[in-house]
């Protein structure tokens, strides 16, 4: 049986040449070996839904699975007295790719920076290089009643943010209280390095894309923003076939909901990428249905971009398809499984279309579903996707 022919891609770390080509018929099995940090909050019900679909995909795609739990957070604070355990990133530094549910407790709230479960998150981003943060979001046609915006504002809304996520100011130094004063510090900071590679990670994408990449800064008053503009000129002198544009950030809040459609790429630094993105969310319909993946580095971190979300955390409502959505990415980015990826979107699309909604997605005429119900559904999809690649794989067998 010849159902599947691709390219398997080496991993980097293994000093090998970096692609063999499998030319020969049979199935391939991929492992998809994944480093799974629930966390706090929803984090744990997210991921344990992620969890349950990607057993789905193995399975329909006969590939092997391995999900491999460790702590991080609060409540590896809570076990461990650090919120990033030495198991817990000697795992992720090895990947290949690492999910995280997400990070966030207010009980953490009196302690010290280095101890809050966001400090763990932050060193994660940086330890593994993913200086790229990717948020797409894409208007689903069937949650466009529940978009924050009038539904003519909104339809047809597809961008993705691409925010640079190991720099800026969440990392500048010096930073916090400073002793015998009054003063507490942050800084911001970019170099020129840093400012480049994201900017190429943004211009291929929209060269992939429709083409159009909007830098968003606050140049008419930071320097560093005025480097940031500098090298994104320089670096679009390379893509001539994408227009760039740049807004200060205060106007791209105004035009993002005046006007979501316009844009495509939006490129962005690390804090204003930050908050665009919640504001993306809302455009949406819901902060719970973004994914992100975190690149630039030998290991992927996929999460979805909605948080800890402590009010509704183990009640069984959280929305999964933030996390479902970051584990297509994952599928696509550090798998090489792109067929996978797009079942796994098309079968939330198929449960979105035959009108299960978790409380966060229903209107007031929709009756809401659990995680785990609207997750079974997507199991069951992605089940029946796979099913029919299978049989039409097996037709054009020799
Ligand atoms: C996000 C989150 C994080 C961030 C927090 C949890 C540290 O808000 O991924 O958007 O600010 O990057
Ligand atoms: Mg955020």
């Amino acid at each position: 049986m010849c159902w599947r022919k691709r390219i398997w891609r080496v991993p980097r770390t293994s000093g090998a040449s970096s692609e063999l080509f499998v030319l020969g018929c049979g199935p391939i099995v991929t492992h998809i070996d994944v480093v799974a940090l629930a966390g706090d909050g929803i984090g744990p019900e997210v991921t344990e839904a992620v969890t349950r679909v990607l057993g789905g995909v193995a399975s329909a795609y006969r590939h092997e699975l391995t999900v491999r739990p460790h702590d991080v957070g609060w409540s590896a604070y809570e076990r461990h007295g650090t919120p990033l355990p030495d198991t817990t990133l000697e795992a992720c530094v090895r990947g290949p790719a690492v999910f995280l549910g997400a990070v966030g407790d207010p009980r953490a709230d009196g302690l010290s920076p280095e101890k809050r479960p966001e400090a763990a998150l932050l060193q994660l981003r940086r330890e593994l290089g993913c200086f790229a943060n990717l948020r797409p979001a894409k208007i689903d046609e069937q949650l466009v009643g529940i978009s924050a915006l009038k539904p003519e504002v909104a339809v047809g809304t597809d961008l993705v943010i691409v925010r640079e996520l190991t720099g800026g100011i969440y990392y500048g130094t010096p930073r916090g209280a400073e002793a015998g004063s009054d003063r507490t510090v942050n800084t911001l900071v970019y170099t020129e390095f840093e400012v480049e590679r994201i900017a190429r990670i943004a211009f291929e994408m929209a060269g992939r894309r429709r083409g159009r990449l909007t830098s968003i800064d606050k140049a008419n008053v930071l320097e560093v923003s005025q480097l940031w503009r500098a090298v994104v000129d320089r670096v679009a002198g390379d893509y001539p076939d994408v227009s760039v544009g740049h807004m200060f950030v205060d106007r791209a809040a105004m035009e993002l909901i005046t006007a979501p459609t316009q844009f495509d790429v939006v490129l962005t630094s690390n804090l204003f990428g930050d908050i665009l993105s919640d504001e993306a969310g809302a455009i949406c319909g819901s902060l719970g249905l973004l994914a992100s993946a975190s690149v630039g580095g030998e290991v992927g971190l996929y999460e979805p971009v909605h948080g800890s979300a402590p009010d509704i955390a183990g009640q069984g409502i959280a929305n999964p398809i933030g996390g479902i959505r970051s584990a297509a990415l994952m599928l696509s980015q550090s798998f090489d499984l792109q067929s996978e990826a797009r079942a796994l979107e098309d079968a939330v699309t198929t449960v979105l279309a035959g009108g299960l909604r978790t409380p966060d997605l229903a209107g007031p005429n929709d009756t809401s579903v659990s995680t785990s119900a609207f997750t079974d559904a997507v199991v069951e999809a992605v089940a029946l996707g796979g099913a029919r690649v299978g049989a039409a794989s097996a037709e054009v067998s020799p």
